[in-house]
């Protein structure tokens, strides 16, 4: 397993993570079990698996598997598993109203996760309105007294917003790390590569999420894009982390493991993957990828956000995001399901007015309101 120093800190950690947001399942749960649908004799097999075999970061959250996957942590790390790793979770930004909140969330999850310190722990999905919540409740000031008092070692925060964000709220606090989405496909959305450098060069380990896109990048992709790993000894997951991993900047990758197989695929591909270590001509390849992928793009929408808020309350990039993902990705049932929860929020295409204020500041000069309109006959 190939290990990466920690930041600024003065350890390493293993270069694969363990994210325990896609646990395996049963089908029906025992209505006594304490970890609710989470397979536990699967997961916990897996879990200790990978800490035997070098993995010594694992990624929780409060709210992850309806809440259950803490506790489901909370008994695998047992028998001295607790000892060996670094354990992250995140307080669940969008139930904090109070400073009060903060201390109770995390005293919960203490209990939860039968351990008396989190090594980890971050600011769940920081965007613009829970960078509010933190001033407003003063999280921050929160969190200087949970690392003063022993109940976390180290202070991070997820992130799922635009770059000029990103790197306000990375200059705001003393972070020790940060978690992002990147992985080919999202090189340059959200924090993407150049908020990668920027955390990186002021001493912030950065931790990945969603590597292979939550799976697009690994399962089902169209032919052309399959072949170009064929025969190159490795899968299409294989080499999506292949190319997250070439980043030195890259600190942690972590990965949403659904079965053993994964685990020992991803364990051995993580054993390989030193910093720069891929060739022009495989670096090439994930250019194809990249131009297949972009070629079936609908909307050029870089998600900047500058078209909101929309008066009537459209999620215009979220729209754009489902549609463009159901596309690329050939996965028209997943986008139904997707915008079938905006339009239950009132945040689909249906509500736009055609004021044109979107328009008016979209810096890509898209044609909002006549593809928001395309969008919502292609997704209903
Ligand atoms: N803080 C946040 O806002 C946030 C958001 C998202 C994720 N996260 C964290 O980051 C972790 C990683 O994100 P992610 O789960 O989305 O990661 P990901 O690696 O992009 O996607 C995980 C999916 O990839 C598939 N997979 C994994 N290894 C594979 C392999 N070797 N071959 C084929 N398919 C493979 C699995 O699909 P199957 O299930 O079909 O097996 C799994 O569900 C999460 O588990 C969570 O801990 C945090």
């Amino acid at each position: 397993m190939q290990r990466r120093k920690f930041g600024k800190l003065d350890f390493d950690v293993s270069l694969l993570g363990f994210g325990c947001m896609r646990l395996p399942t049963v089908a029906e749960p025992d209505p006594d079990s304490p970890v609710g649908k989470i397979d536990y004799a699967k997961a916990v097999e897996m879990v200790r698996y990978a800490v035997d075999h070098g993995v010594d970061y694992i990624d929780t959250a409060y709210s992850y598997h309806d809440e259950k996957s803490e506790v489901f942590l909370g008994l695998a790390l047992q028998d001295g598993y607790r000892e060996r790793v670094k354990l992250a979770t995140k307080l669940p930004m969008w139930k904090v109203t109070c400073r009060e909140d903060c201390d109770r969330f995390l005293a919960e999850q203490l209990t939860r996760l039968q351990t008396d310190h989190v090594d980890m722990y971050l600011l769940h999905s920081l965007g613009k309105d829970f960078w509010r919540t933190v001033k407003e409740c003063n999280v921050l000031e929160f969190l200087d007294q949970a690392k003063a008092d022993g109940r976390i070692k180290y202070a991070g925060f997820s992130f799922h917003d635009d770059l000029s964000l990103f790197k306000e709220i990375v200059d705001a606090y003393d972070w020790d790390f940060c978690q992002i989405q990147f992985n080919y496909m999202d090189e340059h959305y959200q924090a993407g590569v150049e908020g990668l450098r920027y955390a990186a060069e002021k001493g912030l380990a950065v931790v990945i999420m969603e590597p292979l896109r939550g799976g697009k990048l690994a399962k089902g992709l169209p032919a052309q894009v399959q072949s170009l790993w064929e025969g190159r000894g490795g899968s299409a997951a294989h080499w999506a982390f292949r190319w997250v991993c070439n980043f030195p900047e890259v600190t942690v990758v972590l990965s949403g493991m659904g079965t053993m197989d994964e685990v020992k695929e991803n364990i051995a591909t993580m054993s390989e993957a030193a910093p720069n270590s891929l060739t022009e001509e495989e670096l090439a390849l994930f250019k194809q990828a990249q131009a297949f992928f972009l070629e079936r793009t609908k909307v050029k929408c870089t998600d900047c956000r500058y078209c909101l808020p929309c008066p009537q309350g459209v999620a215009i990039p979220e729209v754009f995001a489902i549609w463009n993902n159901a596309v690329i990705y050939d996965r028209p049932d997943e986008g139904r399901w997707h915008y079938r929860n905006l339009l239950e929020k009132n945040k689909a295409a249906d509500q736009c007015a055609a004021c044109g204020q979107c328009e008016s500041v979209c810096p890509q000069n898209l044609a909002i309101i006549e593809l928001l309109q395309e969008a919502h006959a292609a997704l209903v």
